[in-house]
């Protein structure tokens, strides 16, 4: 698979991200047959979270994988921390602790990369950086990162923390693109020109911060999938349209659309299947036009001036 460098590290890594949010839907059959499929076809970036599935999912996918130290040094793992039932913590016991969980549920001693998954309203800069420090210098995590935060929440923890912020994990799809149509419709009256993220993707772009999209095939907040769905007739025909000139299924396209942007972003998939997860990872392979692109963004509904 292609491969991008994430923010401004020197990790070099596949430009399809494979999520493990749905990871503990599958037996342990089914979920050793998809981890080893990921790793056959070049997938080897694994998205976590302390909490997905309530901490199983980690546990699941390290025993899918059949977690030991060749196998560790030739996956990259990612997990977040700071999500706790009815609030958000980003205290440097509860950043401490979680690693510690997490490192154990995934058996390994280190984690590649660490997000701070949501913003923490009482999030204090310098404990997340006395944190940092602490899970750098014992070598527990190589990379930090932030996961839905937007510029100025990043500059704050800027203030303090001294680990460049390489990536920030973002809800992003053809039907959720408002980080990307408030750009293009900059001072309107529309509803388009509402700028609802501080202009995280420019942001992004402009400080070296690799942008995750998660979801890239749900619309609203997992309501359910885009893809075929009878919401969005024009979208789905324009994408089928296009899937079938470059022979693929309407998955890589989908997927394509947002690897296309010069962002050069990593999306994280969440698909369980076997042959979705190979269709993604096809659209690594597939550039779009111009065209093609613009033609997709507007038959979502989203709009120019
Ligand atoms: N940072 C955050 O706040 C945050 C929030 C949510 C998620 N995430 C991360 O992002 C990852 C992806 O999120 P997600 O699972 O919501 O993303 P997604 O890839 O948009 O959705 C995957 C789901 O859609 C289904 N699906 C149905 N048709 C599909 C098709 N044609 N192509 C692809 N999927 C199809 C999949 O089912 P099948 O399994 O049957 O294919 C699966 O249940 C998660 O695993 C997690 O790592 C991060």
């Amino acid at each position: 698979m292609r491969t991008l460098k994430l923010g401004t590290s020197t990790l070099e890594v596949p430009v399809v991200a494979v999520g493990c949010f749905r990871i503990h839907s599958l037996d342990k059959k089914e979920a050793e047959r998809f981890v080893h499929t990921a790793l056959e076809n070049g997938a080897n970036f694994f998205d976590h979270a302390d909490f997905y599935g309530g901490g199983t999912c980690e546990e699941i996918f390290a025993d899918a994988i059949r977690m030991n130290d060749d196998i560790r040094e030739s996956i990259i793992l990612q997990s977040k921390c700071g999500i706790r039932k009815g609030m958000y913590d980003f205290s440097k016991e509860h950043i401490l602790s979680s690693v510690d969980g997490i490192l154990k549920r995934l058996k390994t001693d280190y984690l590649d990369i660490l997000l701070l998954h949501r913003p923490d309203a009482l999030a204090e800069p310098d404990e997340v950086a006395d944190a940092f420090d602490k899970l750098e210098s014992s070598g527990k995590v190589r990379h930090f990162g932030v996961s839905n935060h937007n510029p100025m929440q990043i500059q704050l923890l800027k203030k303090s923390v001294k680990q460049p912020i390489i990536t920030n994990q973002l809800q992003l799809s053809i039907t959720n693109a408002t980080m990307i149509s408030s750009g293009i419709n900059v001072n309107m009256e529309n509803a388009s020109a509402v700028n609802r993220d501080d202009s995280v993707l420019d942001f992004c772009r402009l400080h070296d911060i690799t942008i995750q999209p998660w979801s890239p095939f749900q619309y609203g907040f997992f309501e359910g999938v885009f893809l075929g769905n009878e919401k969005f007739p024009e979208l789905n025909r324009k994408i089928d349209d296009i899937a079938e000139k470059y022979e693929v299924r309407n998955t890589t396209i989908a997927l394509a659309w947002l690897l296309r942007h010069p962002a050069n972003m990593q999306p994280v998939i969440g698909t369980m299947n076997l042959s979705r997860l190979k269709d993604c990872i096809k659209a690594s392979d597939i550039r779009l036009t111009r065209e093609e692109w613009y033609e997709i963004y507007r038959a979502a509904g989203n709009v120019l001036p």
